[in-house]
């Protein structure tokens, strides 16, 4: 994780840094750094905590004059956070300057190597062996030292690099963690993500792996691991400069609860045409579709909630099996490919360590890979033989929340492609499925608007230690995701658990006043789910149920109800869901929490 931004060109660059860094914070926040060159030498101010705590530091950037610099937000991997662990580094001599995102692997061996030399080590980080590894190549020409430390080290990196010998160049690398090169009228840029360089440009180059860049204040310049040059094209970024920023609400993680029925209209709505699902993307046929015996989803975290999701209502609707797997349990069980299995990677960022080598091992076997990713020209995305594209728009928040609303719902359109061209639905079926699915922005703003009552609800548990949440079916998958939203910015301990598992060992946890929320969207499971209720409610447990509208008589078994509009029943998931991620974020906001950026936590997991 951790995120790194550099700048270099007419204006003062520490401002231009803390304000990347701020829009990279979601990345990591144990501290934060940067290093300036200032005329004469290359300064550095690095501090544990928060970003503001830098910003308090430095007044702003300006106690740190220069027009070259490199900063970084860090997520501690390879020791604690601290002062001394913070990026950027330095080598013994303050000559050559580094930030890393990423994990160096062989570390320990090249550290020991180096120490042999008589480097000295100051920090526990990974990182350090970076500096004093270009320290030894380094003969004048960066380039060829920056080459030469890319094939000694295993692993992941996206480096920001200053050479005191080079003070009007920055230079950066990329191998497996996320890199972005801007150019701007006033300078150039790199980052690792879009939200940090917006303010200044909306030309971006990405970087692939093993490739170098030279950035001077009017020229950018890159090169491939043997030092011959590339020609790369900018890609322009259509991104709303306000979509990422927070627009008047409180957190992040509230406005973008709001922007769903957005989100999920955006990601929905192009591809229903003329009475059809029309997913060009895909860049299969119907014969081709036909022809998908299995499908292999993968992801993490929240993606691979929704994947369950799509696991019920793929199979449920077009009839065709679904295995879901962890992405780092899946890269590592050898999985077994049939032919005709089509993979398919779910990731907001794209860039999740764990998703990125899932697809790679599915492609190694020679398996077709759908991404469906959020942001654009993401590492997954661009690694994918075809996209399928979540118009989320950027999100902030750790928490996920309208990124997995989208990803749902482009699940939805997929298994409607599927049964219709496998004819698994009625031409009548699939009509009424699509105007139940273009109801859902409408449906999702008639649950937000229930935002006071779920508040008054959620300041009953603030000191609650822990919750349950069951369900059958998708209500279970619902279960998963609403849990961990409660539990991720909350740190209230809540598992979610299938309604018909509890009583084979977790129901003896229940106790007076535990509270389960019960799922009971399912129409042919409902009696099952309140048959469960009852089980909880004769152990003690307070019950609050989500359920379609119309099942008033739960409320004699249920203690406190949520009532979800009708709809399709694969599709009950995207209204389920709006009250527990209400829930959860009105839980974190009550106890005082930082409900943007949770203890421990990054928004992208780029590192195992
Ligand atoms: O960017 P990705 O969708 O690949 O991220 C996967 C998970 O890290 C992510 O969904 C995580 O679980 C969320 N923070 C949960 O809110």
């Amino acid at each position: 994780m951790c995120g790194i931004v550099g700048y270099i060109g007419e204006n003062q660059a520490a401002p231009i840094l803390l304000d990347g860094l701020a829009k990279l914070e979601y990345r990591g926040y144990d501290s934060a750094g940067i290093a300036i060159y200032d005329g004469n030498e290359i300064r550095m101010e690095k501090v544990m905590g928060r970003l503001k705590v830098l910003e308090e530091l430095t007044h702003g950037g300006e106690t740190m004059p220069g027009c070259a610099g490199i900063g970084h937000t860090r997520w501690a991997t390879h020791g604690c956070p601290s002062d001394t662990n913070a990026h950027p580094h330095f080598n013994k001599e303050h000559s050559i300057v580094v930030v890393h995102n990423g994990i160096i692997e062989n570390y320990a061996k090249l550290k020991r190597k180096l120490e042999a030399k008589g480097y000295e080590f100051l920090s526990e980080t990974d990182t350090e062996v970076l500096v004093h590894l270009l320290t030894e190549y380094y003969d004048g020409d960066p380039i060829a030292a920056i080459e030469r430390v890319m094939r000694r080290v295993e692993g992941s990196y996206a480096l920001g690099i200053m050479f005191l010998d080079h003070p009007h160049h920055i230079y950066a690398a990329r191998k497996d963690s996320p890199l972005i090169v801007g150019a701007s009228p006033v300078g150039n840029l790199i980052a690792s993500d879009v939200p940090a360089i917006l303010r200044y440009t909306r030309n971006v180059y990405y970087m692939e792996n093993e490739e170098i860049v030279c950035l001077s204040k009017e020229n950018i310049r890159f090169f491939n691991i043997d030092g011959d040059k590339l020609e790369k094209t900018p890609t322009t970024i259509d991104w709303d400069i306000d979509a990422a920023e927070k627009g008047g609400y409180e957190h992040f993680m509230l406005k973008e609860i709001y922007e769903q029925p957005k989100a999920v209209r955006d990601t929905i709505s192009p591809r229903l045409k003329n009475n059809d699902v029309v997913i060009e993307e895909l860049g299969m046929t119907d014969d081709e579709l036909r022809a998908v015996r299995k499908i292999s989803i993968v992801a993490c975290g929240s993606a691979y909630h929704a994947g369950i999701t799509g696991k019920y209502v793929l199979e449920g609707m077009a009839r065709i099996p679904v295995e879901v797997d962890l992405a780092s349990e899946f890269r590592y069980r050898n999985p077994i490919y049939e032919e005709g299995t089509l993979a398919i990677i779910i990731s907001q960022s794209g860039e999740t360590a764990d998703s990125l080598a899932a697809l790679r091992e599915a492609k190694k076997h020679g398996v077709r890979v759908l991404g469906i990713v959020n942001v654009v020209g993401s590492s997954i995305a661009r690694e994918a033989d075809n996209v399928m594209y979540t118009w989320a728009g950027p999100e902030i928040s750790v928490a996920t929340t309208k990124a997995y609303s989208a990803q749902i719902a482009a699940l939805y359109l997929l298994a409607m492609k599927f049964a219709k061209v496998r004819g698994t639905v009625s031409q009548e079926e699939f009509l009424k499925m699509q105007s139940d699915l273009e109801q859902l922005p409408e449906q999702i703003e008639t649950l937000l608007g229930m935002k006071e009552k779920i508040q008054r609800f959620a300041n009953r548990y603030l000191a609650a230690d822990h919750m349950f949440f069951i369900g059958r079916g998708i209500d279970y998958a619902i279960s998963l995701e609403g849990s961990l939203k409660l539990k991720e910015i909350s740190y209230i301990h809540s598992e979610a658990y299938a309604a018909g598992e509890l009583k084979h060992g977790t129901i003896s946890l229940i106790e007076d006043g535990t509270l389960v929320v019960a799922l009971a969207t399912q129409e042919n499971l409902y009696p099952k789910t309140i048959s469960n209720i009852v089980e909880v409610k004769t152990r003690g447990a307070f019950v609050m149920a989500v359920t379609n509208f119309g099942h008033k008589e739960i409320e004699k078994t249920a203690d406190y109800v949520i009532y979800i509009p009708k709809t399709n029943q694969f599709f009950t998931n995207s209204l389920a869901i709006i009250p527990l991620q209400l829930f959860g974020y009105y839980v974190s906001l009550g106890r005082g929490l930082d409900v943007d950026k949770p203890r421990n936590l990054a928004k992208s997991v780029t590192v195992e």
